[in-house]
């Protein structure tokens, strides 16, 4: 057991966050729904790639994933019974729009009414998220995130699902990751729609930043006392050595890792470094794109894993830069580094530079390789760990005078996790998924007991 987490179980009190603090689970629509077929749904551009061959490591998709289509209300009381005062989840855009240009689905916006009124009577807040990667198949058709058409589509469905469901539900992410929704998706090839090309993975993330900068003051205008923000992915970058070199590469990785995205949101526009070296790679940029991208948000939503170390390289891509994954370092079952303090000074960096009215870790968790155990429990102690650890990490950041009002663990189940498909375990419960059944672990048995001494 880590010796430090084991002084900060004994320390660490939920009182000390303050009254307020939003203390949460994340999920997404595609990772836990299954059900792909109900209900009028129709592909997203996930379903596709699943079907190519070599995409998915253990050939698997997500068409069963945890059932929560059918499963939410027992996926709801697990939540409550670990104390949740917030969930966070995301709506599957092709179970609201068929077709462009369809009316809306009301079946796919009936499934979620059901399930923010099954949150609101049992205490839980819903925090939704309109993109978390699953777009509908048939705009991909149409050129997916290059195509400036999918930035209104996308703003026309942010109209519909506000409006169905902004009398019950105020807080509004627009997009989960737009740094992977681009580059994973369009640049390494690792997720949907599986492209490789630069120009292309740039012009995704500027439209995709537009779309969340148009569809803000709609969502706005239909929900009344509305909280809006956005979910970025962020590192933390360190340097390989101290060479001069080093240094330089740094600067230029986090330009583009967390500074491509903070700095226009924040209405600083692109950061000028990578903007030279992308050269004729370089996103087109319409009129008033960026105005419309620096729309005043209420809360940044912070997603942090692991930090990451490059060095120079003049062969690494646009960016001359590599990641190295140095020896000797903690790191989960999925080679991800742990560095829990890395998620305090990622916090106070953007309170400094960028002074958002708040903070919520929107995503934190830890991958191990669970085993269950001959009395059917689970002892995961790395996980329960980690999550110890970046909980006292965030109190350390408000000390600090950070404003983080909230902590979503990933994930309140194991899912379908992406091109490792059901290799990969982030839960709080552990999910059978042969049977569907869900066992609490060692992890979420801790954050359910904290959660409930301090209440
Ligand atoms: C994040 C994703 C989330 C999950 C975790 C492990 O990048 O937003 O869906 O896959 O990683």
């Amino acid at each position: 057991m880590n010796k430090q987490a084991t002084e900060l179980i004994a320390s660490l009190s939920r009182a000390d966050f303050g009254d307020d603090f939003r203390w949460g689970c994340s999920t997404s629509s595609f990772q836990i729904e299954g059900a792909v077929d109900a209900a009028g749904r129709v592909p997203s551009i996930w379903d596709t790639f699943c079907k190519k061959p070599g995409a998915i490591r253990d050939g698997s998709d997500a068409s069963v994933a945890c059932d929560h289509f059918h499963l939410w209300p027992q996926d709801l009381d697990l939540g409550q019974s670990i104390g949740l005062n917030a969930y966070r989840f995301s709506i599957a855009w092709p179970r609201i729009f068929s077709a462009r240009g369809a009316a809306p689905n009301e079946e796919g916006l009936a499934f979620y009414s059901d399930l923010v009124d099954g949150m609101l009577a049992r205490g839980i807040e819903p925090w939704i998220t309109l993109y978390h990667w699953d777009l509908p198949q048939y705009l991909q058709e149409q050129g997916g995130w290059t195509n400036r058409d999918t930035v209104s589509a996308f703003v026309e469905y942010a109209d519909v699902v506000t409006r169905r469901l902004g009398d019950r539900v105020k807080h509004w992410i627009t997009h989960n990751e737009p740094w992977c929704t681009a580059m994973h998706g369009n640049l390494d090839g690792m997720h949907a729609p599986g492209l490789r090309d630069v120009p292309t993975a740039l012009q995704v993330c500027h439209n995709v930043l537009v779309s969340h900068g148009l569809a803000v003051p709609v969502i706005r205008a239909n929900v009344p006392g509305a909280q809006v923000g956005i979910a970025l992915s962020l590192h933390p970058i360190k340097a390989a050595s101290d060479a001069a070199l080093d240094l330089a590469a740094v600067e230029r990785h986090d330009a583009f890792r967390n500074r491509w995205f903070l700095d226009p949101l924040y209405g600083h526009g692109y950061p000028q470094a990578p903007l030279d070296y992308l050269g004729t790679n370089a996103p087109n940029v319409e009129a008033g794109d960026m105005q419309a991208i620096a729309a005043p948000t209420d809360f940044l939503g912070v997603n942090y894993y692991f930090p990451e170390v490059v060095r120079d390289d003049p062969d690494g891509g646009f960016l001359r830069t590599s990641v190295i994954l140095p020896d000797g370092r903690e790191r989960t079952d999925f080679g991800w580094e742990v560095a829990p303090g890395c998620l305090t000074e990622l916090m106070a960096r953007i309170a400094r530079d960028y002074r958002p009215a708040a903070m919520y870790v929107t995503e934190n968790g830890s991958c191990y390789d669970d085993h269950v155990g001959a009395d059917g429990s689970i002892d995961d102690r790395g996980r329960r760990d980690y999550l110890v650890r970046h909980l006292a990490a965030v109190r350390t950041a408000q000390q600090q005078g950070v404003p983080v009002k909230g902590y979503f663990a990933w994930s309140l189940l194991d899912n379908f996790e992406w091109s490792e498909g059901y290799l990969r375990r982030f839960g709080l419960a552990y999910v059978d998924f042969d049977t569907q059944r869900r066992t609490l672990k060692l992890s979420g048995q801790w954050y359910r007991d904290f959660l409930l001494a301090g209440h």
